[in-house]
């Protein structure tokens, strides 16, 4: 008799998948049994995801989505639930690209397209995957933070602030949807090795330079880091967390 795996059964929107966290989830939550809607603002990345999910073994869709615009959100979520029968967990992990700058400084559009990603994206998604994961007999959401959620860091204003409202945003969710047998978590990674960070340098060596020593364990985490522990919160291993961010920031936050 196969091994059962934690996740199987359970049918999987993942926002952001085509990512360097996406794409490492992806392939976690695919083999540890979820069937996966791999979904990306731009399709060819989402396909990308979805071709790691198979790989890894598991059933995946591609869907093109933009997480800023409600109609897309919805279509996602009627989209997967025609795909595998039901919506089990919804996994929130994408983010704008990060301009930098001052309040005085950041363009407000740039403010706007920020908050607008992510924040009113979870909301948007929550709005629509709520019902169909209720629907489907309860289920997770998991809102991918960050530990500057936690802490501030120069020239962040709009993406620390969105991703301190994400926390609190979790809360409220968990608070709301207890009922309706849906957990509502947050998990808030540390500097992690990918493009997201990479851009902001002029090379490798002025990544690590500014991001190791600010971790505890003296490096910047893995994007299989923050998939695994994505996978914990998505699974019945974490069925007594709901309202909790959880930390996994090699000690970012630890001073
Ligand atoms: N990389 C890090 O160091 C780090 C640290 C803390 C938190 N995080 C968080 O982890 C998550 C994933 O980070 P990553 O490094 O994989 O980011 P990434 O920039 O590599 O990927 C983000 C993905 O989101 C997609 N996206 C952008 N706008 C979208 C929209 N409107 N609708 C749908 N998809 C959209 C992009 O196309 C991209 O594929 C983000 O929420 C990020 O804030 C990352």
């Amino acid at each position: 008799m196969p091994i059962p795996r934690p996740l199987d059964g359970r049918v999987l929107l993942l926002t952001g998948a085509g990512g360097d966290i996406g794409r490492a989830m992806a392939a976690a939550f695919a083999f540890a049994g979820a069937k996966l809607a791999a979904c990306d603002l731009d399709p060819d990345r989402a396909e990308v995801a979805a071709a790691i999910a198979r790989e890894a073994g598991g059933e995946a869709i591609a869907l093109a989505l933009d997480v800023t615009r409600s109609e897309s959100c919805a279509a996602a979520v009627k989209a997967t639930v025609k795909a595998f029968g039901g919506l089990s967990v919804l996994v929130n992990n994408a983010a704008a690209f990060t301009v930098r700058g001052t309040v005085v400084d950041l363009p407000e559009e740039e403010w706007h397209r920020q908050m607008a990603v992510n924040l009113t994206g979870p909301f948007l998604m929550g709005k629509h995957a709520i019902p169909a994961i209720r629907d489907t007999g309860g289920g997770v959401v998991v809102n991918i933070a960050s530990q500057l959620g936690h802490v501030g860091q120069e020239g962040l204003a709009a993406y620390a602030a969105g991703k301190a409202a994400i926390h609190n945003l979790t809360r409220v969710m968990a608070i709301d949807h207890a009922k309706d047998h849906i957990r509502v978590v947050s998990l808030s990674p540390g500097a992690i090795e990918g493009a997201r960070v990479r851009s902001r340098f002029p090379d490798d060596e002025a990544m690590h330079a500014y991001n190791d020593r600010r971790h505890v364990l003296g490096r910047m985490g893995r994007p299989e880091e923050i998939a695994s522990a994505a996978l914990f919160l998505a699974s019945d291993a974490a069925s007594f967390m709901t309202g909790a961010d959880l930390l996994v920031d090699g000690g970012y936050t630890a001073w």
